[in-house]
């Protein structure tokens, strides 16, 4: 076991974990934080994208040993009141189509958002489409989920 201290959603967590045990599975499982979403055993769908410090992560890829010191974000942590303006917008939309890929891409609308104003770079609709290349929308409707994160770009 390896004993862990990191921040979830603001609130120190310390745990002693299995050194296998994946961020994914620590965030559902031992936590209890089950909007991050496992929709693949290949890293590849981004259902389960979280932010560890202030980046977007595919929980999947990381060991939740890898997570000790830093401070995660999940979705249920994106805010303090109300809805975040990216979950507003996909509200708004009809981004989230089948609810089940939304929490990593309202993570990752997040942290493009917040890459490319930090970078001075305007984010674009090709760009957008192209920073969604690591989460897969199996119902193939990207439409709806480009035009939600074009909105927050305007807002947050
Ligand atoms: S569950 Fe992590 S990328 Fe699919
Ligand atoms: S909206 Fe989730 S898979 Fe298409």
């Amino acid at each position: 076991m390896t004993p862990i201290i990191l921040k979830v959603n603001g609130k120190e967590v310390a745990r002693d974990v299995p050194g296998e045990t994946l961020l994914s599975d620590f965030l559902r499982e031992t936590l209890r934080l089950t909007g991050t979403h496992i929709g693949c055993d290949t890293s590849q769908c981004g259902a389960c994208v979280v932010h560890v410090d202030g980046k977007a992560v595919k929980a999947c890829t990381m060991l939740a040993a890898e997570a000790d010191g830093t401070e995660v974000t999940t979705i249920e942590g994106v805010s303090n009141s109300g809805l975040h303006p990216m979950q507003q917008a996909f509200n708004d939309n009809h981004g989230l189509q089948c609810g089940f890929c939304t929490p990593g891409m309202i993570m990752s609308g997040i942290d493009m958002v917040n890459r490319y104003r930090a970078a001075g770079e305007e984010l674009t609709e090709a760009a957008i489409r192209n920073e969604l290349e690591g989460n897969i929308c199996r119902c193939t409707g990207y439409h709806n989920i480009v035009r939600s994160i074009q909105q927050a770009a305007g807002e947050m």
